[in-house]
């Protein structure tokens, strides 16, 4: 076993729309980081979220198969997808609000989630929480666990997500555009974050940005999304350096100045 990842010709339609992913094959490596961009409206968030079975109603896998550790994931029932999701896979999104609850305390929320998908007391789950925001770099984890989310600030927020997601020591993360919202010196920091966490914990990372700069900062590996199709995907280094697509050579050149990094 040598892929944590595999998607297999996989095409995805909305009602009215047509095919907006056609037959993508990718696949992802133990302890990788792969970056994903392309411009809006290519595919990309449609892709994460078929990954993680995520998708809106209107939408139908027209084919492909998903193959997580060698098992079809496709084939999951709910109970097995919400096992997966609990366990193996987590989902950070750009907007840290979309899932924290505003008129929950941090601590409360992040104790009940730890508490669904491990068997712990409360305090134990109390210790772990504390643990794992202070190594997201929220230091005065009293306060955090205390706060509202509307008492944080966005990076702070999207730490805390970070820190829940990483609670349950998934295999891969899904981030889609998870800085996009943030100051340019937060995103340079959630972004080191996100590299330690698969330096110190193996996990795999797929980060969605329309930022190629961040993924040509952060990524093993980067695929160019365009119009629903992968027009590249090869090392980083090649990526840059030697870019086969004139659709790339156009988003090298508009890179953002990367300030903060
Ligand atoms: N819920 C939806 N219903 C219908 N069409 C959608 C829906 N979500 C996305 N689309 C369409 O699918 C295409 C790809 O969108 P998306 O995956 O969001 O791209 P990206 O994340 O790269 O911006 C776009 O043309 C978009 O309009
Ligand atoms: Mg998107």
């Amino acid at each position: 076993m040598c892929k944590l990842l595999e998607i297999k010709s996989l095409t995805v339609r909305y009602d009215g729309e047509g095919d907006v992913i056609k037959n993508i094959n990718m696949d992802v490596g133990y302890k990788e980081i792969i970056g994903i961009v392309g411009e809006s409206g290519s595919g990309k968030t449609t892709l994460i979220r078929t990954i993680i079975n995520l998708l809106a109603p209107s939408s139908e896998v027209v084919s492909g198969d998903i193959i997580f550790e060698d098992k079809n994931i496709r084939k999951y029932n709910k109970e097995a997808w919400r096992k997966l999701r609990n366990n193996e896979i987590a989902m950070i999104f750009q907007n840290p609000g979309a899932y924290l609850n505003p008129i929950i305390k941090i601590g409360k929320q992040f104790v009940e989630s730890i508490r669904n998908h491990r068997d712990i007391s409360k305090a134990e789950a109390i210790i772990q929480a504390k643990a794992i925001l202070e190594k997201m770099h929220l230091d005065d984890s009293d306060r955090i666990m205390n706060a509202y989310p509307f008492q944080l600030s966005g990076g702070m927020k999207q730490r805390v997500a970070i820190a829940m997601a990483l609670a349950m020591k998934p295999k891969l993360i899904l981030a889609d555009e998870p800085t996009s919202a943030l100051d340019v010196k937060t995103q340079a920091q959630i972004v080191n974050e996100l590299i330690s966490l698969r330096n110190n914990f193996d996990t795999s990372i797929i980060i969605v940005t329309h930022n190629i700069g961040v993924a040509a900062y952060m990524s093993d590996r980067i695929i160019v999304m365009n119009q629903g199709e992968i027009v590249e995907n090869d090392t980083k280094k090649e990526v840059i350096t030697q870019p086969k697509m004139e659709y790339t050579k156009q988003l090298l050149a508009a890179i953002p100045e990367l300030k903060g990094f």
